[in-house]
């Protein structure tokens, strides 16, 4: 059985004033132990947020880290050892505003993957189609590709540490989520492909939905067999809604 697991990438939001509300919030949540719950805060807020939430339910994670895993000469760059010592647990891998805003590439993001793995942190592999891509039927060909690239870089059985995110382009910070049958369809490909190179990795892999879910619409896209819970862009700025995602996931 899969534990869900529900992550709030906070993005470039919010100063110590919001965020220090935003913990408190947090910290009142009645969260039940069902669901495995993490935070996503900007590095500047880490630290605050890592204090704030101690002794919680919630877990604190980054929005990426570096392909170097270590100490580097990487002016402005975080890696994911010094993200490990900072208590953080979780770091997201490829998202496309990364991608697609700032160029990463899947190399790049298959490096950061790696070094996230040998830093000690599990990365959240973040995939996804543009609208172009959906409407030319291309959705399970770019996801696929996307996964195979860091299949190729690590090894199935490196996967065994790691989260997957599906999050189509076109529902990121639009209000228009992919319905559940959409969704599950491209989950169920991703469990496919990683169950041609291990059954086990395969039924043990999270695999989450991120692209405007609300509290309206989560416990549908939950109630899908291979929708292991999401990964929340605006609706995490609330607590509430926040909340309310999580016990969506967690009943
Ligand atoms: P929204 O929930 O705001 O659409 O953002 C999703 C996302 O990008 C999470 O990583």
């Amino acid at each position: 059985m899969r534990r869900p697991l529900v992550a709030g990438n906070w993005k470039m939001h919010g100063t110590c004033a919001s965020v220090a509300e935003l913990v408190e919030g947090l910290r009142q949540l009645q969260l039940s132990d069902a669901v495995e719950v993490a935070v996503m805060p900007s590095f500047v807020h880490l630290a605050a947020v890592e204090a704030g939430l101690r002794g919680s339910r919630v877990e604190v994670g980054a929005q990426d880290c570096s392909v170097e895993a270590g100490q580097a000469a990487r002016t402005g760059e975080v890696s994911a050892s010094q993200l490990a010592d900072m208590q953080c647990r979780w770091v997201l891998v490829g998202h496309s505003e990364r991608r697609s805003l700032l160029g990463e590439s899947d190399a790049v993001v298959a490096g950061k993957f790696a070094a996230a793995l040998q830093g000690g942190l599990v990365p959240v592999l973040c995939v996804g189609e543009t609208l172009q891509e959906r409407e030319a039927g291309e959705t399970l060909a770019v996801v696929g590709r996307q996964v195979e690239r860091v299949l190729d870089e690590v090894g199935v059985e490196n996967f065994a540490r790691a989260v997957i995110a599906y999050e189509p382009v076109w529902a990121i910070g639009s209000g228009l989520s992919a319905t559940a049958e959409q969704a599950q369809e491209v989950h169920a490909a991703i469990r496919a492909q990683l169950a041609s190179k291990s059954q086990s990795v395969a039924g043990a892999m999270r695999i989450l939905y991120g692209g405007s879910v609300k509290p309206s619409s989560a416990a549908e896209l939950f109630g899908m067999p291979d929708i292991d819970g999401g990964l929340i862009g605006g609706a995490s700025l609330n607590a509430d809604d926040f909340g309310a995602i999580c016990r969506a996931a967690g009943c």
